[in-house]
């Protein structure tokens, strides 16, 4: 049994097979109508998500399987008490596969250590979320063609986007890559990333400006402040319109650079670039369906062929 909670679980080369499986979704949907028949997935949300736990509910649906699960810590055992260890051993009687979203970092690793079914890491604290890193990655090699030679531009809160943290992560294991990273003093990268990059002489640079740097992106990944993890409210407020990307600044990039944004969106890009055709941060969800029935496909040892 195999879980997923690092995309560095799966190697690049599964990776690559992941990716195939999922365009062969997204090319023959019909296909895979009924591939999980009489399958459970389970969703335990222990904080708010839209596309996360629509879009791992949505591709069960279209595998043909079906959903349980909560939204809200508040509604689930967890309010009076009921640990993650028991909640999944709970879980495990109920359903063939769990995705769990938590705001303690490593909950779903303690959660797949105790479970007998599939556990997915559907985003923990400001740690890891890999399946967005896959939605990412499926996103840019289905938009590009591959997943090499780029300059990409992360620009936003770096310090608490988990997003960024585990799509770096991913990155590094691709040659010709490399990072610019655009953040306030405060929200810079976490050392520990910094560290590595320098260990694996992976070319980065830190900039406040954003302007500076877009005509050398071929991607920005724009984040958006992560108000849930500050500890005071005017840090936040202080900083949540530090970047604004709209029309103007779009002048400045490539004809062919794209946006990504892992949303949701609040203020960081201006709802006037939806039109342009450089911003693929809706497409990006509905890659995120695809990837996520690739997924359940392969932790379940679905087989089919491409
Ligand atoms: N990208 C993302 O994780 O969105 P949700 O919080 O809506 O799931």
């Amino acid at each position: 049994m195999r879980h997923l909670m690092s995309p560095l679980d799966f190697t690049v080369e599964e990776l690559d097979n992941l990716f195939d499986l999922a365009n062969d979704i997204e090319n023959n949907m019909s296909k895979y109508a009924h591939v999980c028949d009489g399958k459970k997935l389970a969703t335990c949300f222990y904080e708010p998500s839209t596309r996360t736990r629509l879009s791992f509910e949505s591709a069960m649906l279209s595998l043909g399987g079906s959903v349980i699960g909560f939204s809200d810590a508040g509604s689930s055992s967890a309010s009076k008490g009921e640990s993650v260890s028991d909640t999944i051993r709970v879980i495990s009687c109920f359903a063939d596969i769990c995705a769990m979203r938590h705001p303690k970092e490593g909950a779903p690793m303690v959660a797949a250590s105790k479970s007998s079914i599939p556990v997915i890491n559907a985003g923990d604290g400001g740690h890891q979320h890999p399946t967005q890193t896959l939605t990412d990655l499926l996103t840019i090699r289905s938009l590009k063609g591959n997943l090499r030679d780029f300059t990409i531009g992360l620009c936003g809160d770096l310090k608490f986007g988990r997003t960024v943290h585990s799509l770096i992560h991913a990155l590094i294991r691709y040659p010709g890559i490399r990072f610019i990273f655009i953040s306030p003093e405060e929200l810079k990268v976490p050392d520990y990333i910094t560290d590595m990059l320098k260990e694996k002489h992976i070319p980065y640079e830190e900039v406040i400006r954003l302007e500076e740097i877009m005509p050398r992106l071929d991607f920005l990944y724009m984040t958006r402040v992560q108000r849930e993890r500050f500890f005071n409210e005017e840090d936040y407020v202080r900083l949540k319109d530090f970047y604004i990307l709209n029309k103007e600044k779009m002048k400045l990039a490539k004809q062919d650079m794209l946006i990504l944004h892992p949303l949701p969106r609040v203020n960081e890009i201006s709802v006037e670039v939806d039109d342009d055709p450089r911003a693929a941060y809706f497409k990006q969800v509905q890659y995120g369906v695809y990837v996520r029935m690739a997924l359940i496909l392969t932790l379940l040892g679905i087989k089919t062929k491409i």
